[in-house]
């Protein structure tokens, strides 16, 4: 597949696994609307991509991202509603609609600075990773605005309720260690170990039935805000359909394996042996 390149972002291939990087170190990958652009087209094709197990969203440099870029997506849009209201519909498709329901597991590689509206992104992910001494901030009460697009809605989901709000009226920052005890992000690890044990995560993903992972995921997502019952409902529907796609889980390859075969157990090894 011939590869698009792009002015502020950037696609990397490897085995399955797809890195793809903010690319404005020098503004520590604040998102100015080209971000959002680019992001918005890179995503819409890597979701369709076979070359794309796994993707991982991280930034160039020293930083994750930085936030909206206070001058080119705020500053200079101000006097002008039409750009700033393209930037602002592109920034919600690729960083939510786009990430939150991406086709293939997602992995956010948080590699230093992480402020403000890239807590939306961090949350679409599946999962997280940062470097311990990373250092995220949830800014916005600095800048006389609230954490706003999905950004509060995201950390109320995904912080206790009191440390939501601290981070959150405080603006005070935290590190990748405090990230991990506060559920936001999966692990902590040192800066040296960043890049190893995402790929350790996603080599384990890809080794998992894809579609099984897929509708997993799904399903821990609609979940959330369904009573029981609904969700019960909802969940039986999702297997059957997950059953009537996959020949492999209709077929019942993976129980078979084990209670006649057993050549497989879970605990031990992967579905696909
Ligand atoms: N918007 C616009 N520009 C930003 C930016 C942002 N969110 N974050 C960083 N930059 C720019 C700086 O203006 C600077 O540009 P310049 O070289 O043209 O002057 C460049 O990126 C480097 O920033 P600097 O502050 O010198 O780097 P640092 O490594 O010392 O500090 C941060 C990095 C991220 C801690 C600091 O830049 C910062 O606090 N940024 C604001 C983060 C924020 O609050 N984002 C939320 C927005 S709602």
């Amino acid at each position: 597949m011939v590869e698009k390149t792009y002015e502020n972002i950037k696609i990397e291939k490897e085995d399955g696994v797809t890195w793809l990087s903010i690319n404005r170190p020098e503004k520590r990958n604040a998102m100015s609307p080209g971000v959002h652009f680019d992001m918005e087209d890179a995503l819409t094709h890597l979701a369709v991509d076979k070359e794309t197990k796994v993707l991982v969203l991280t930034g160039a440099g020293n930083a994750f991202c930085a936030g909206q870029d206070l001058k080119a997506y705020f500053r200079e849009n101000d006097n002008n509603p039409v750009e700033r209201r393209r930037a602002g519909l592109a920034s919600h498709h690729w960083r939510w609609e786009l990430l939150s329901r991406f086709p293939k597991p997602t992995i956010a590689m948080v590699n230093g600075f992480c402020f403000g509206g890239a807590f939306t992104q961090l949350c679409a992910c599946d999962f997280a990773i940062a470097d311990e001494e990373a250092i995220f901030g949830l800014s916005e009460v600095n800048w006389g605005i609230i954490p706003g697009g999905v950004v509060s809605w995201n950390v109320a989901q995904m912080m206790m309720p009191r440390h939501a709000m601290y981070y959150a009226a405080t603006g005070k920052n935290f590190t990748g260690k405090r990230a991990e005890e506060l559920g936001l992000i999966n692990s902590a690890v040192p800066a040296d170990r960043l890049r190893a044990e995402t790929l350790e995560l996603a080599q384990g993903l890809m080794k998992l039935n894809q579609n099984v992972v897929r509708y997993t995921k799904e399903a821990i997502r609609a979940v959330k805000n369904m009573d029981v019952e609904t969700a019960r409902d909802y969940l039986a529907v999702k297997q059957d359909s997950l059953a009537r796609m996959d020949q492999e889980i209709g077929g019942r390859v993976g129980l078979n394996k084990f209670l006649d075969e057993k050549s497989y157990r879970p605990g031990l090894g992967p579905y696909k042996v």
